[in-house]
């Protein structure tokens, strides 16, 4: 998961999500800045921060468009949003940004109310039963959920503290009156398995009784079964989709926009003997090399710079570019002869 250091408490509980949401992003400091020690600038270039993409783009237009559409809506079919595709396409990324910028959107309309809940973010566990899933909504708010309690019993509170949540927006109406929630993974969800169909029956549930927008997000969603059959057509008639594709690099315009990010990555470089440009001047090498997929991209820029840090080069090079070794993915689609990592 995207920017999530083992130190915070995982996004998908509420303190940790509070803490990504008003994290402030580490400082940089000149690459010879004597105050900053080469672990920290290990650290800031293992992290670096997050670009904002034409998907991020999309999907926040989108997501604004169908809060606008359910606001006023009190029952059944609200509509939400899937953002599907590859992995490491920056999905996960995507959907955090965009939870990141209604809930503070939220807190800024209504400053000082710590106890809303304007953003509830999840992510589905593997094989996840309507059990399961419903139990990591009350994890994310913090309710105890012993083993003693059921599926129903768990359900009912879930939904009762999220409408309590809801009647106070309900209260703001015409500011924010909807709540937002935000389902990664969910083609882990597999319906032809029967934990699966029933999950994808208790999301049916809760979509409905939980007044927010559902945005999900999937790997490759069309060819999953979440989307077929009977059950399936009742989350596809419901949701807009949004194909979170690789970035291209056939016209002019694909090419600029992986060019400004490529820029963009390498603004945030601090090592002491790069020459800035290399990378853009790279750029489309780097995108052969990953596939326009962003995952792939800043794994590559941050090995590369770390190299460069611990071994004193200082400086990235189209040679060191070459010698880092990206994920199976990126390698299987990368262009052939290139020199083989060194040792
Ligand atoms: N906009 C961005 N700017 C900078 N880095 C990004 C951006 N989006 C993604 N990344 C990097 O790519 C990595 C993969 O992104 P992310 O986990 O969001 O992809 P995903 O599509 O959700 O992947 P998966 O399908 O495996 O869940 C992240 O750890 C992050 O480092
Ligand atoms: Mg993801």
């Amino acid at each position: 998961m995207p920017w999530v250091s083992p130190r915070w408490p995982l996004p998908t509980v509420w303190q940790g999500w509070d803490a990504f949401v008003y994290r402030v992003p580490a400082s940089a400091f000149d690459a010879d800045d004597p105050a900053w020690s080469q672990v920290v600038r290990e650290d800031y270039h293992s992290e670096l921060a997050v670009m904002r993409t034409p998907a991020m783009d999309s999907v926040f237009t989108a997501v604004r468009r169908l809060l606008l559409v359910n606001r006023r809506r009190q029952a059944g079919a609200r509509r939400g949003l899937i953002i599907s595709g590859p992995a490491t396409t920056g999905k996960t990324t995507t959907m955090m940004a965009l939870g990141r910028s209604f809930h503070l959107a939220d807190a800024r309309q209504l400053p000082g109310q710590a106890e809303r809940r304007p953003v509830l973010f999840i992510s589905v566990p593997p094989a996840a039963t309507p059990k399961m899933l419903v139990s990591e909504f009350a994890r994310f708010l913090g309710m105890p959920v012993t083993d003693r309690l059921n599926q129903t019993q768990i359900t009912g509170a879930v939904c009762d503290l999220l409408g309590e949540l809801g009647t106070q927006l309900v209260l703001i109406d015409d500011v924010l009156g909807t709540q937002l929630v935000l389902i990664d993974d969910v083609h882990l969800l597999d319906t032809q398995r029967r934990a699966g169909a029933e999950t994808s029956d208790q999301l049916k549930y809760l979509g409905e009784r939980i007044p927010a927008t559902f945005v999900y997000s999937a790997i490759d969603i069309e060819t999953s079964s979440l989307l077929s059959r009977v059950r399936g057509a009742q989350i596809a008639g419901r949701f807009k989709l949004f194909r979170h594709r690789p970035l291209a690099y056939a016209t002019e315009q694909d090419r600029a926009v992986w060019n400004d990010l490529v820029r963009a990555m390498e603004n945030l470089l601090r090592l002491r003997a790069h020459r800035t440009g290399t990378l853009v001047k790279h750029a489309a090498y780097l995108h052969a090399r990953t596939a326009g997929r962003i995952g792939s991209l800043s794994h590559l820029i941050r090995e590369a710079a770390l190299i460069a840090i611990t071994e004193g080069t200082e400086r990235i090079t189209k040679q060191l570019l070459a010698e880092v070794e990206l994920d199976a993915a990126a390698e299987a689609q990368a262009r052939p002869s290139r020199p083989a990592r060194r040792t």
